[in-house]
């Protein structure tokens, strides 16, 4: 059957996202989820949404929840722009910015489905590969970032963790295009940004900052994110969002969330201590880890035989994400590696047990 999709979609291979095993005694460190739960003021106000009227529409405004994030990160309200996820704040930015064949540009290794989301709107994709370090160098950025429509940071950086400076990210600021700062681990930072960028009147205002619940407020499974941006920015792509893009439930408990500030950073806290044991007691195993400012850390074997020890500790039913990025390497050969989420000491100490094992075994 010749079904009709239009040629782009044909052409493109679809995002895969990481796996989520179903049933119980996994210890799960491939999607960079919170290990710890959201606040018991999240899920009272979840239980609240869901005893009120769920029979009408939501405040498509999400009012409320716009007025606690522009608090939180100094801004008006209208500087707020909730979305179904971060990842959906990334379709309703490339949807409002680019036409089909202008380009987006992205450092890499990072988040692929800014590839991905290019495809779907028909669009050109320049990489803008990184060093050894996983840095750029200033020309290069210039000639690959200057002509893009947009400009994608991670920041810290997917896979590798890493953390880009103002000055840094600047040099990615197209010539008539916007620059989205993509902070979905942007509160694991040794000093999360609140709102600083957005100000800064080096990027003329052409810049979106991204956040996601997902990670930092312990949300995956709610599915909220928000974009922060100038409001004639956020005025120009609330025509594009769905108006009922985020329900009732999932705005309360992002609202909550937000709201139960100590909560979070006790997690962060406690994250960001089982991260540096994780970068202290991978390297003696043969890995070379990346220093990570997020909740996840990269760790490249000396063997390279990254397959074969996510396979072995698959079977011991610990699952990490083996990553493979094509002509990332130095000499343009394909960059693989393990980013391994930041879990309880618990998950950690048997991670770490298991790679014990798999290392002085099988590599
Ligand atoms: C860099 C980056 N941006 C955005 C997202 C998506 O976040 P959300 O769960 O809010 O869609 C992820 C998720 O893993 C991510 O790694």
């Amino acid at each position: 059957m010749n079904i009709p999709f239009r040629k782009s979609i044909k052409l493109m291979d679809g995002y895969v996202s990481g796996e989520q095993p179903q049933g119980d005694g996994w210890v799960k460190l491939n999607t960079n989820e919170n290990p710890y739960p959201p606040s018991p003021k999240v899920v009272a106000a979840i239980k609240n949404a869901a005893n009120g009227r769920l029979n009408v529409y939501p405040d498509a405004s999400a009012t409320q929840f716009r007025n606690v994030a522009g608090e939180l990160f100094g801004v008006s309200p209208d500087w707020i722009l909730p979305a179904n996820g971060s990842d959906e704040n990334l379709t309703i930015i490339i949807r409002s910015f680019c036409n089909p064949h202008d380009t987006i540009a992205y450092p890499y290794p990072s988040y692929v489905l800014y590839e991905s989301l290019a495809r779907i709107q028909n669009c050109q994709v320049q990489r803008l590969r990184l060093n050894k370090s996983y840095q750029w160098d200033a020309e290069g950025a210039g000639n690959v970032c200057r002509p893009a429509r947009i400009v994608f940071a991670p920041n810290p950086n997917s896979p590798t963790g890493n953390r880009w400076t103002a000055a840094q990210l600047h040099q990615l600021l197209p010539n008539n295009g916007m620059l989205v700062v993509d902070e979905a681990y942007g509160d694991f930072a040794a000093e999360p940004h609140r709102g600083e960028l957005l100000k800064d009147k080096r990027f003329d205002r052409r810049i979106i900052v991204t956040r996601t619940l997902s990670k930092s407020y312990s949300l995956a499974g709610i599915r909220f994110g928000f974009s922060i941006a100038d409001p004639e920015i956020t005025s120009g792509m609330q025509k594009v969002r769905d108006s009922y893009n985020c329900d009732t439930i999932a705005t309360a408990a992002a609202t909550a969330a937000l709201q139960d500030q100590d909560w979070m950073l006790r997690n962060r806290e406690q994250i960001i201590c089982t991260r540096n044991r994780m970068l202290t007691e991978l390297p003696p195993l043969g890995f070379s880890v990346c220093p990570s400012q997020a909740n996840f850390v990269w760790a490249i074997h000396e063997t390279g035989r990254h397959q074969q020890i996510f396979e072995l500790l698959k079977r011991r039913r610990i699952l990490v994400r083996f990553m493979q990025f094509p002509n990332a390497g130095v000499n343009n050969e394909t960059l693989d590696g393990l980013r391994i989420t930041v879990g309880t000491d618990d998950e950690v100490e048997k991670l770490l047990n298991a790679m014990r094992q798999v290392v002085a075994a099988e590599c």
